[in-house]
């Protein structure tokens, strides 16, 4: 491979074989930069599915040059044996397996250990997990008088990140991620066990409705569905159909490799800060409109579109126009440029889900395919590779399942905390890894003399 730019050309090629810190990254290639008439050397890390990186950590202290990289859309921060994405083919495995299999087959909290631990738990594996998880699913009831003082139509993200953030006042000696292993898998435990609580009484503190205690005879789904739909007043029984159907939007959701939260949690974690405090601080960037956010945008812009007399071709229109900062929400991906395979599997569940509850009129669902299909003909799309993303149709399942548009993003929200801890625990017991710290390049003014106010102009 060859390019070159001013005062610098850039090639790589093959040579022996020598020390590789990266597991399971192959460095056989090395590539060359021409700076000023000068080659430097540095090596080619190849990962296990063939993608390929060049490693830049000596390119400042040889050349004195950094890389600039806005939004990181060329820069691999790390390497994982967690998540592969292939955005070209649309492809997603979570530690090797297809998420097509896992989706079809497995159960949220399974994908949860392999995340967690690299393989699929055996039976006794598998029971032993699942009880530590609902071990720890109570939350503090000091915790309440936390929850009493939001605003009543606080948002529910709001709340769950300031909730996940306090956790770690409650348990102060997690405070250390080199603690030994045990207590630090106690603290992933806990985090698993207790963020669909603090979700659920976030949802119960919005509507005014009395909190309901885990039922820890239930499983992890089932068990959360509890506490967001059952009353202390009436018998509440979840219905299977719906705790599939959440079952499977939890594994699509679990993990992404390096996305703008998983980022934010390792980012934050590099700093040795407690795992409560990057876990709040990766709510917080999944609430963001073009992250986790988008699955409550897209309802609400069905929604506009629908009140507006559901002229679509206006709409797809404002979203092409350069002059309009509106955008068609659940469309486009960083990496995805070909179809997001979750996606695909949203779409099906989607029409079952409401096959299955019997709902044979969703105007969303109509106006929302209507919408993919005059999007996906048109050449601002197709030449930008813009196609549905997961977010596209998983608010339509939620919605049918009876889940306010304001609990979307916090749903997202459970289902990826099982990646961020993982994605945590893989960085903390990385002995290669440092503080994240990127560089800059300085485009303020240069050094200039102060001058006393009375003397300014
Ligand atoms: N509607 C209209 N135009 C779009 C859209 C969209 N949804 N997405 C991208 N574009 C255009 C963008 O204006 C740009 O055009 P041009 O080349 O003429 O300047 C081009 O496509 C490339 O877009 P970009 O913003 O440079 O791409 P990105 O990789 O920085 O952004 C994205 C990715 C997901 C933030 C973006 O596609 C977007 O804003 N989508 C809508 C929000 C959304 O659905 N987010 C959920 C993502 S999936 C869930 C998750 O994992 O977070």
């Amino acid at each position: 491979m060859r390019t070159s730019g001013e005062g610098c050309t850039f090639h790589t090629y093959i040579s022996g074989h020598f020390n590789n810190p990266y597991p399971r990254a192959a460095m056989s290639e090395k590539a060359q930069i021409i700076l000023n008439g000068k080659t430097y050397e540095f090596p080619v890390v190849t990962g296990s599915e063939g993608e390929k990186a060049i490693d830049i950590g000596k390119l400042r202290d040889e050349t004195g040059y950094i890389t600039l990289d806005f939004g990181y859309k060329n820069t691999g921060a790390t390497t994982s044996a967690i998540t592969f994405l292939d955005g070209e083919e649309g492809i997603l495995h979570y530690r090797g397996y297809p998420i097509e299999q896992l989706a079809e087959k497995a159960s949220f909290i399974e994908v949860a250990y392999l995340l967690l631990f690299g393989e699929l738990p055996n039976k006794k594996q598998l029971e032993e997990f699942e009880g530590n998880i609902r071990y720890h699913s109570l939350v503090h009831e000091d915790m309440k008088r936390f929850f009493e003082h939001f605003p009543s139509n606080a948002h529910p993200m709001g709340i769950l990140s300031a909730m996940v953030n306090s956790l770690s006042t409650f348990y102060p000696k997690s405070q250390d991620p080199h603690r030994p292993q045990a207590l630090v898998l106690r603290t992933i435990y806990r985090l698993i066990a207790k963020m669909p609580t603090l979700a659920a009484i976030s949802y119960k503190n919005n509507l005014g409705h009395p909190y309901m205690y885990p039922v820890n005879k239930l499983g992890y789904v089932e068990n959360f569905l509890h506490m967001m739909f059952a009353l202390p007043t009436e018998e509440y029984e979840v219905d299977p159909v719906v705790a599939d159907a959440l079952n499977k939007l939890l594994i699509l959701h679990a993990d992404h490799e390096q996305n703008c939260s998983t980022s934010t949690v390792r980012i934050v974690g590099s700093s040795q800060a407690n795992l409560y405090s990057a876990v709040s601080a990766g709510i917080a960037a999944l609430w963001g409109p073009l992250h986790g956010g988008a699955n409550q945008e897209v309802i609400e812009m069905l929604e506009t579109i629908r009140n507006d007399g559901g002229d679509i071709q206006k709409w797809v229109d404002k979203a092409k126009d350069k002059n309009d900062p509106f955008r068609l929400f659940g469309f486009g991906h960083r990496v995805y440029k070909n179809f997001d395979p979750r996606a695909k599997i949203m779409q099906k569940t989607c029409h079952e889900v409401l096959g299955e509850l019997g709902i044979t009129d969703e105007p969303l669902l109509d106006l929302a395919m209507a919408l993919e299909r005059i999007a996906l003909e048109d050449d601002y799309f197709v030449s930008r590779k813009l196609y549905p993303n997961v977010d596209f149709y998983s608010g339509i399942i939620l919605k049918a399942m009876g889940i306010p548009t304001s609990m979307f993003t916090v749903i997202f929200a459970v289902a990826r905390t099982v990646g961020w801890v993982s994605q945590w625990k893989e960085m903390v017991e990385d002995p290669s890894q440092r503080i994240g710290r990127p560089r800059q390049i300085y485009t303020g003014p240069s050094q200039r003399d102060y001058v006393d106010v009375a003397r300014r102009g």
